[in-house]
């Protein structure tokens, strides 16, 4: 095969990358970054996305960066999520060696508003340092507990204990 012009290689690059984005549905923004992540329903209370798994609209979350040394608050912004669960926020500014954690604020689900304290945040890395191309972070998700976990977990976890007992 001929050997591309290293101008059309670019443009295929950039255009393979810019599909790549608009698949997940999230455009990278021309300037800085966008953070973005999805709040769940942990229908089955058992602290990972199922099958059975619902995302929240309106759900509410909130970004925090400190100086790692310091503590000091550095950046605040809030975050509210779209009908398929998903928030995502513009951010100006690189945010390399400072500790930014995602954390869930509240739930419009009556049934579906427990927090429990070592799932309710995320740390993000919200800089150029991390060794990805795209500006766009994905934040791990985020899930508010069921009140009570739907009767069909029994039989799920069963199924994920028996998937993972096979590893
Ligand atoms: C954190 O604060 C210290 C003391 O003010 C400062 O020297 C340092 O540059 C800050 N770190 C970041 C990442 O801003």
């Amino acid at each position: 095969m001929a050997k591309l012009p290293e101008s059309i290689a670019i443009l295929l690059l950039f255009l393979i990358s810019t599909s790549i984005s608009l698949t997940a549905g999230v455009k990278p923004s021309a300037t800085g970054f966008v953070l973005t992540g999805k709040v769940y329903c942990d229908t089955c209370r058992s602290g990972f996305e199922t099958t059975v798994t619902e995302y929240i609209e309106g759900a509410k979350v909130k970004l925090e960066c400190k100086n790692a040394t310091t503590h000091e608050v550095m950046l605040t912004m809030d975050g509210t999520t779209d009908a398929s669960g998903t928030y995502t926020m513009d951010i100006k500014e690189d945010h390399d060696d400072e500790d930014c954690w995602v954390e869930l604020v509240s739930s419009p689900k009556s049934n579906c508003k427990e927090m429990k304290k070592d799932r309710n945040s995320v740390q993000v890395m919200i800089t150029e340092n991390s060794g990805m191309s795209s500006n766009v972070r994905y934040a791990n998700s985020l899930g508010f507990l069921r009140d009570q976990a739907m009767p069909i977990c029994t039989k799920l976890m069963t199924e994920y204990e028996i998937g993972n007992g096979h590893h």
